[in-house]
């Protein structure tokens, strides 16, 4: 159920306590989207919605208060960190293993993103995406893990609808520039309405924030 087909790099799992463990165990089955040939959303969800993606959704604070606040909208969530399923899982029974998850309108893929868009993703077929605080690998050597690059970029553009939009923050200066430019380079336009109260609640926010770091914050538009 864990495996991953393709290399990636940080961490696949952490310390996870015995009810996040029981948590995966009991529901991860019922949330997972098994990735058996091109996803047809309209069927996972048994019904036609707008579909947005987190790339890397961490611990799922984000993920779980988007769907929450946007219950006519579904959400899939791509991570590689399985302790970040099972912390996402907890929040979504409301930390009681003997609940049914909610909200509904929330799936996982336990896999690496750019496997998952390139095979399994339809074209033209995403709302949005979002991608916050992607490790920045600061070394130069290890630059090529990046998750966003210019081939990434081109990869979400055709996924996307037209008008459909990325939402990348991060607070590594030199990434942000790899960032912006791969995204103008794949053909998206850079939109001027930013608001970095959306994100405010990620860990890795909170992170940069109490560090005072810088926020980068974009929103690509597939025009
Ligand atoms: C720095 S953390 C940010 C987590 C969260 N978005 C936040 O803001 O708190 C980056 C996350 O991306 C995940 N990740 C890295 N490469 C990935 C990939 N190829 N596919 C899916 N998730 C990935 C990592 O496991 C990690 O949880």
């Amino acid at each position: 159920m864990y495996e991953l087909k393709t290399k990636t790099y940080g961490r696949r799992k952490g310390r996870m306590s015995k009810a996040e463990k029981e948590a995966l165990e009991r529901f991860l089955p019922m949330l997972q989207i098994p990735l058996k040939g091109i996803i047809n959303h309209e069927k996972e969800f048994s019904r036609k919605a707008p579909l947005f993606v987190e790339i890397g959704f961490g611990n799922g604070s984000f993920l779980y208060q988007k769907a929450l606040s946007m219950p006519y909208a579904d959400f899939i969530g791509i991570e590689v960190y399985i302790t970040g399923a099972a912390k996402l899982i907890r929040k979504m029974t409301g930390y009681d293993n003997t609940k049914e998850p909610t909200p509904s309108n929330i799936r996982i893929i336990l896999e690496d993103a750019r496997r998952v868009f390139t095979e399994y993703i339809p074209d033209s077929s995403v709302t949005g995406v979002y991608i916050l605080f992607p490790d920045p690998w600061p070394k130069k050597r290890h630059h090529k893990r990046r998750l966003i690059n210019p081939e990434f970029a081109k990869v979400l553009l055709r996924k996307l609808q037209k008008g459909g939009f990325v939402l990348v923050a991060t607070d590594h200066k030199g990434y942000a520039e790899v960032i912006e430019e791969s995204f103008r380079n794949a053909g998206f336009e850079k939109s001027k309405h930013t608001d970095l109260d959306e994100i405010s609640y990620t860990k890795y926010a909170e992170k940069a924030r109490a560090a005072h770091a810088e926020i980068y914050f974009f929103r690509f538009i597939k025009p």
